[in-house]
């Protein structure tokens, strides 16, 4: 060996890493779409008893724990030839709750199917339009989202707004753009009956998905429109409109703040919820988060505005950009509050 591979020897092995850590996705997401991950967290199994309780082939269930117990995810116990999913990552990977982290992986091995457009992208610059990931974006993301909005939404990321609990059990007009297929919408209908939900977007599948749940689900005070956000009519006004995660992915951010702006009501207020990151690259080297966000930026976020001729902000548009856009949207008074999820920040902007 040259002293100049010295340097190389680390990294190859961290590459090794990387490149495991993106198999293990793949394998991740075959176990939540099969149920294989529910199955092994019913307790240790050899592969023909966790094949038998999930009702699949076994060969493929042993190769697949092979994957699964190399990788550290499960245990595996040579003289009984029985697989673990320990307590503490069937937490992660199990159940209908937000700490069930693998629906991400669904997402993740989405966006791959793109590679070959973003590749294009790269070389003649535009991007990748919205349509193309519908409407299996919707139904991952919306996956991932509604374990959050049904553990967080009401008591994290509206209980953190002094007030605001109160004001929506007495009454509000309430509107939330980029609305996805309606859940966050729902759930807070079904927590303030008193209160008029509206949701926006301009995907008929999102919609469509939206009303069936709402009516699924008898709510007579939730209804939700195909709207393009950019042309936001300034009547109706509201008292309180929400975006989660739906700005920094806009064709035309700047026309939707300032029609969010002068759709609220004098006493209202805009509750952004969005990631927490600099604007600055630099301010986010060392932050776990970061690469994960500027990967699905590029595969997701920034490419779909850029396909729509828009400028492109994506996932780590950043604090400081934010703030500066929503002071120039006519926003007088923003604070920025922590989310009970570390890689969000909630915006609380007032005119
Ligand atoms: C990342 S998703 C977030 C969905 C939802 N808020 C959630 O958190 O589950 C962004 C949503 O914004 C919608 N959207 C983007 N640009 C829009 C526009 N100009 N008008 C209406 N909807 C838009 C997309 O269709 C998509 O459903």
């Amino acid at each position: 060996m040259s002293s100049s591979d010295q340097p190389a020897a680390p990294f190859a092995g961290r590459l090794n890493a990387i490149y495991t850590g993106s198999m293990l996705t793949n394998m991740l997401d075959l176990g939540y779409r099969t149920g294989l991950l529910e199955a092994a967290g019913q307790g240790p199994a050899t592969s023909a008893e966790l094949a038998e309780r999930a009702g699949l082939n076994e060969r493929y269930v042993r190769e697949w724990l092979g994957a699964m117990a190399t990788g550290g995810i499960f245990t595996f116990e040579p003289e009984s030839r029985r697989y673990t999913l320990p307590e503490d990552h069937a937490a992660a990977l199990t159940g209908d709750d937000a700490a069930n982290l693998a629906p991400f992986s669904r997402i993740l091995n989405h966006f791959v199917k793109h590679l070959a457009k973003l590749e294009t992208c790269f070389r003649d610059g535009g991007g990748v339009p919205y349509e193309d990931y519908w409407p299996e974006f919707t139904e991952f993301a919306s996956d991932v989202w509604r374990r959050v909005f049904d553990q967080h939404l009401i008591d994290g990321f509206l209980g953190v707004v002094p007030g605001l609990g109160a004001r929506l059990e007495q009454g509000l007009d309430v509107l939330d753009i980029g609305c996805g297929d309606g859940h966050a919408v729902n759930v807070m209908a079904r927590a303030y009956p008193a209160s008029r939900f509206a949701g926006y977007d301009f995907s008929d599948a999102a919609i469509a998905g939206a009303r069936a749940e709402a009516e699924a689900m008898a709510l007579a005070n939730a209804r939700f429109e195909k709207v393009d956000v950019t042309t936001l009519a300034p009547e109706p006004r509201f008292d309180l409109i929400t975006a989660f995660d739906s700005i920094h992915d806009q064709f035309e951010p700047e026309t939707v703040l300032a029609g969010i702006r002068s759709a609220l009501r004098p006493e209202g207020m805009f509750l952004m919820i969005d990631f927490k990151f600099s604007s600055d690259v630099g301010h986010n080297i060392g932050n776990p988060f970061a690469p994960l966000a500027y990967g699905i930026s590029v595969m997701h976020c920034m490419t779909v505005s850029l396909a729509g001729g828009g400028p492109g902000l994506g996932t780590v548009w950043g604090l400081e950009t934010a703030q500066r856009m929503l002071a120039e949207a006519g926003f007088a008074d923003v604070t920025v509050i922590d989310s009970p999820r570390p890689q969000n920040c909630i915006y609380l902007c007032r005119p």
